[in-house]
């Protein structure tokens, strides 16, 4: 059984103050979380470790936003995974969307990300998705097939036994257009069916998560689809109410 999981990603925002405030409201609602649901939190890599003190004695772990894939060199500007694990990090985020995009990731670099992330003994969470042009042209799923294989064909399988993939469209992220709670099924299940052409019992063990527009409102019609299993969120996991809110509609 798939344990869920649900991941704040806060991209560039945030203060001292406001960490310190976030966490503190959220180390107090879900100190007695369900055994149900795993939640991870993202802060930018400067609060790593104010988050890490913060979350201490709590259940709620600690995740990074991006790593480099050289364990170190001139590369100024960049952290490595291996700095990550210096500060307790279980999860580290790769191949958002926006660093796709934004940064120019390529489909290899993003691979040897995950490379260096699982050498590290931490869980990449992959990032998938397609454009609103490629979805209207019809190659959503070919998109997403490229943007895992990629990622699967350059890392030994059973490495990737503890990563998660998150299906995030592009046209759903900040944009308040979620996809639809069958939409998102489908695409979790074509995720699936690639992972189980490699391994079946390593995509039955999974956990894909959708992200996109997630708010307290919606989570829990997407949750309780077959293959979703907890949500990628970015801008409501900055509003402590809403985010608690969306840990809680957890249901299988
Ligand atoms: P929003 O929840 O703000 O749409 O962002 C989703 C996202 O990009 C999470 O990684």
């Amino acid at each position: 059984m798939r344990r869920s999981l649900v991941a704040a990603n806060w991209k560039m925002h945030g203060s001292r103050e406001f960490v310190e405030e976030l966490l503190g409201a959220l180390t107090r609602e879900l100190a007695t979380q369900s055994e149900e649901v795993e939640i991870v939190v993202c802060p930018p890599s400067p609060y790593l470790s104010l988050c890490k003190e913060i979350l201490r004695s709590s259940p709620v772990l600690l995740g990074a936003q991006n790593a480099h894939e050289a364990s170190s060199g001139a590369y100024t500007g960049e952290v490595a995974a291996q700095m990550l694990n210096d500060f307790d990090v279980a999860m580290v985020i790769i191949g958002h969307s926006e660093r796709r995009a934004l940064f120019a990731e390529t489909d290899a670099q993003i691979a040897a990300k995950c490379q260096s992330v699982v050498a590290q003994g931490m869980s990449p969470i992959l990032c998938v998705g397609e454009t609103l042009q490629e979805r209207e042209a019809g190659q959503a799923e070919a998109v997403v097939a490229r943007q895992l294989n990629a990622v699967l064909e350059a890392l030994p399988i059973a490495s990737m036994s503890d990563a998660v993939i998150a299906y995030e469209p592009v046209w759903a992220i900040g944009t308040g257009k979620t996809a639809t709670p069958a939409q998102a099924q489908e695409m979790h299940a074509f995720i699936r069916s690639l992972l189980a052409k490699r391994d079946s019992v390593m995509a039955e063990n999974m956990r894909i998560l959708y992200g996109g527009s997630v708010n307290a409102s919606n989570a829990a019609q997407l949750f309780a689809e077959q293959d979703i299993d907890g949500g990628l969120v970015g801008g409501a996991s900055l509003k402590p109410e809403e985010f608690i809110t969306i840990c809680k509609s957890v249901s299988k």
